[in-house]
């Protein structure tokens, strides 16, 4: 049930594995349109997977939720849970969902919850399908999911576990046999309770949001002190019980589930009375570092009023069209108001941003979007910009001012090629800066894509 995100990867992945999986979804141009064989997200390898599924007949689309129910062994939710302005989780959609399987189901059903709920949502449902059919014969199963945008089908054909928490045996075993290609290639399976299956999808993400924060605050501290973040974090990470990974300072983490679990976590301890000033803390700093953002642009240019500024990137990681919470948005919206002209490009998110900020100058490649620009403000790592031809950039623009916010480049390099070049956590550099020996280039293992 849910035919987003979630669901489509999850249903198009399941279906690989060999499940016969119907995809059913209350809005029927979506349906029509995965009928028709497009796939209305951008990720990569999502359309060939569907695409391919559909045609082994093994994948179906339907707006029939009441055939959908009927005809299932097992039915996921996977609708979307949006976060309330006070940070509380959205359950309406689930609850729905929830009510629906309760009014159409006949015989025996599994009821997983893919979405991301709060913990003690298991029981809610049960309680929900109650109360529609007191008489159900069911088992409720938390199988919460950890899909990266951009990786989603790597991550799930690929896992590095595979969480199900159940109150039954029939039901867990049934769970642990849809993803027998998973099992059988030895992907460690955690079977757990309801509760604890819950817990641990929120708990992964706000750490890993944690790790996020952390390093942004460490890479002011380095820019206090002349320290170096990336050398930071490479020194840190090689020590197995922190790990290599989220550890890259940067515009704050943004997207449809960092901002929203972390906020979720904490509403959800407070409801429990349980003080947690560090869960809290996590979505502080990031709300913080955000900020910074603009606040360093604005040490670099004065004044926003009339001033061109290119953005390079709007997404809120690479390779996704997705926006929602992309530090980009935060960045346009300060420069917007201010009355500053922004010219922006990105591989696969400009519909989306002019949608959402019609004021936004949409151009053709990075070259276009630079030309005449203040300053160039790198939002978004896409690969692209990593083997981008700088000197065309520093040709193009008015000032040679470069705002790395994810530290793709060499700040030495840059100052040589002529930027005054500010990034995140390391010494800004100005044109001339000579290249200084034991710079962070000639780390082992660092590869500097660009030579002068
Ligand atoms: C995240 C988790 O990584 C998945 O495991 C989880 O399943 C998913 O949320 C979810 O709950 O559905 P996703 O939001 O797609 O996946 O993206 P990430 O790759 O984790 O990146 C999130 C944000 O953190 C991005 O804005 C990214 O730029 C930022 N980030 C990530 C950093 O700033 N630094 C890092 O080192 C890593």
């Amino acid at each position: 049930m849910g035919t987003g995100y979630v669901g489509l990867v999850s249903g198009a992945c399941l279906a690989d594995f060999g499940n016969v999986v119907v995809g059913v979804d209350i809005n029927e141009q979506r349906v029509d349109l995965l009928r028709s064989g497009k796939v209305p997200i951008y990720e990569p390898g999502l359309e060939e997977l569907v695409t391919r599924n559909r045609d082994r007949g093994r994948l179906n689309f339907s707006a029939d939720v009441a055939f959908a129910i009927k005809s299932s062994e097992i039915v996921f939710i996977c609708v979307g849970t949006p976060s309330q302005p006070s940070g509380e989780v959205d359950m309406s959609f689930v609850h729905s969902a929830a009510r629906t399987i309760g009014q159409y189901m006949e015989d025996y059903k599994i009821v997983v919850n893919k979405s991301t709920v709060p913990v003690g949502t298991g029981d809610e449902v049960e309680q929900i399908i109650r109360q529609v059919r007191p008489d159900a014969d069911f088992d409720v199963v938390s199988n919460p999911e950890f899909l990266r945008e951009g990786s989603a089908i790597d991550d799930f054909m690929h896992p590095d576990r595979v969480v199900i928490g159940a109150g039954s045996q029939r039901a867990m075993e049934a769970v642990i046999d849809i993803y027998r290609p998973l099992y059988q290639a030895d992907v460690p399976m955690v079977l757990t309770g309801i509760e604890s299956a819950e817990m641990i999808k929120y708990a992964s993400n706000a750490l890993l949001a944690a790790k996020i924060s952390f390093i942004n605050e460490i890479a002011s501290v380095c820019e206090a002190y002349g320290a170096d973040v990336t050398a930071v974090a490479r020194g840190m990470g090689l020590d197995e019980r922190i790990g290599p990974r989220n550890l890259s300072a940067g515009a704050g983490y943004g997207g449809s589930c960092f901002p929203k679990d972390v906020q979720g976590l904490a509403a959800t301890a407070r409801r429990g009375d349980v003080e947690a000033p560090l869960i809290q803390a996590i979505d502080t700093s990031n709300v913080r570092q955000r900020r910074r953002m603009v606040d360093k642009l604005q040490a670099m240019v004065g004044d926003f009023d009339g001033k061109t500024i290119c953005l390079l990137g709007l997404a809120f990681k690479p390779d996704t069209d997705d926006i929602r919470e992309a530090p980009a948005l935060e960045m346009i919206a300060a420069l917007v108001s201010a009355g500053a002209t922004v010219q922006a490009y990105d591989p696969a998110a400009m519909a989306h941003s002019q949608a959402e900020h019609p004021e936004l100058v949409c151009c053709d490649d990075p070259y276009t979007a630079a030309q005449d620009a203040d300053a160039v403000v790198l939002m978004t790592e896409w690969n692209e910009f990593r083997n981008m031809d700088l000197p065309r950039i520093l040709d193009r623009a008015a000032a040679p001012k470069f705002l790395d916010c994810r530290n793709i480049y060499d700040p030495q390099e840059m100052a040589a090629l002529g930027f005054e070049y500010v990034s995140i956590g390391r010494v800004s550099r100005r044109p001339g800066d000579g290249l200084e020996e034991n710079s962070s280039w000639m780390v082992p293992g660092r590869f500097s894509p660009i030579r002068t």
